[in-house]
């Protein structure tokens, strides 16, 4: 019998082969150390080197009786200052309690799996982020996708399925992560009552620059309590690590008994709490940081439409420059690399096919000059390139 080949012989082939198919088609990733401007950080009020957090960060390291999780909050991972944490962070969500998880990958995935099953419906826009899409399809639950943020389609799938008894929810980012858009929660909050379902907004990328204090999109249009639930991560403006999923007291219980994403996982190090109640406090405080990163993004997403640039309809701290090809996003991205900005392409399956962008996410800290450079550094990319390369333009 001729000898078999081994596993490992045959594995790693295989691999090899899959990862050659992936550079062929451009969407091979890579990681790689960020140099120059940093245009690619969700570290938007800068926290994360905020020397009063890095202090906070010390004391509780200092304090603290142990420094490990030690085991599921279930188990050995409990203390109170985790419930007054959470009791806090309700406060800010504009929500009766919330409940803390390692990330928000795994607060969605928990949220979405302990909510939904086999005959419930999920209504969800187009344009999630992949954690919401993997709690749906984990869910087992029916998805129906609507076009992003398109109303009428979401109204028309209400009401077709507004007889069936299973539990109907619609799921939605507040801010969008890779357009940099805001989603009508107002709207979306009036037609789930009108047709009796819930609503869930991933409040990620507003979670500390957006609403009143930095509360988020759904405390700015007074619907928090109105809420199925809202998840707020702390690794972006917050600098810190995890997510809080709020919403009802009842709501808590249920995902403590149900999510498994809570109950089968470590607690986060207690001294998190500590540097998420530090970052929350300041964030708060922030209001001048906010007005100057707005408005250095409305400056850069004017000046470059009025460039000719399609940016979308970008209305955050987030602006994505639509280029199209793979080929030559990837090729604007290393351009900008070499005039010393950290830019990085976005692909699909990242964003729909034939829409690869940069992404450029601004933090608090930028100058109006590094953003004049910007531009004129696209414009330069573009003058370059061959007339037959195509890039979008409005
Ligand atoms: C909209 C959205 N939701 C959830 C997440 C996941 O959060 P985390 O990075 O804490 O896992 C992200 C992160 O990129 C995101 O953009």
């Amino acid at each position: 019998m001729a000898k078999l080949d081994s596993f490992q012989e045959r594995f790693q082939g295989e691999l090899q082969a899959e990862l050659r198919e992936l550079e062929a088609r451009e969407q091979r990733r890579s990681l790689a150390e960020i140099h120059g401007t940093n245009l690619c950080s969700n570290d938007y009020l800068e926290l994360s080197r905020h020397p009063a957090l890095k202090e906070a960060v010390e004391r509780a390291v200092r304090d603290a009786k142990h420094i490990g999780g030690t085991g599921s909050r279930l188990l050995s991972g409990h203390a109170a200052a985790w419930e007054q944490l959470e009791e806090e962070f309700a406060e800010f969500a504009g929500t009766e309690a919330a409940l803390y998880f390692g990330s928000g990958y795994l607060a969605n995935l928990g949220l979405l799996t302990a909510l939904q099953k086999k005959d419930d419906l999920v209504f969800s826009d187009a344009l999630n982020h992949a954690s919401l899409i993997d709690g749906m399809r984990l869910s087992g639950a029916r998805k129906i996708i609507y076009p992003h943020r398109d109303l009428n389609t979401l109204e028309g799938g209400l009401r077709k399925h507004a007889h069936e008894r299973g539990r109907k929810l619609i799921v939605t980012e507040s801010v969008f992560s890779m357009e940099g858009d805001i989603a009508p929660v107002t709207e979306i909050m009036k037609l789930a009552e009108r047709y009796g379902a819930g609503v869930i907004v991933d409040e990620a990328h507003a979670t500390g620059v957006q609403g009143p204090a930095g509360r988020g999109i759904a405390v700015r249009d007074g619907i928090a309590q109105q809420l199925a639930a809202a998840v707020h991560t702390c690794g972006k403006a917050l600098a810190s690590a995890g997510a809080f999923v709020c919403g009802s007291a009842a709501l808590k219980e249920h995902l403590i008994n149900h999510a498994r994403t809570f109950i089968f996982s470590t607690a986060m190090p207690p001294y998190m709490g500590e540097q998420i109640r530090g970052a929350v406090g300041l964030a708060r405080t922030m209001d001048r940081e906010r007005a100057g990163l707005m408005a250095k993004a409305r400056r850069l997403a004017s000046g470059l439409r009025s460039g000719g640039w399609d940016t979308g309809r970008s209305e955050t701290q987030i602006v994505p420059l639509i280029i199209g090809k793979n080929e030559a996003a990837l090729s604007a991205a290393e351009h900008l690399q070499l005039q010393g900005f950290a830019a990085r392409a976005v692909r699909p399956p990242t964003v729909p096919p034939g829409s690869a962008r940069l992404r450029f996410s601004l933090t608090c800290g930028i100058s109006d000059d590094e953003l004049l450079r910007l531009e004129n550094s696209l414009s330069n990319w573009r003058e370059k390139l061959p007339s037959s390369a195509a890039v979008a333009r409005v």
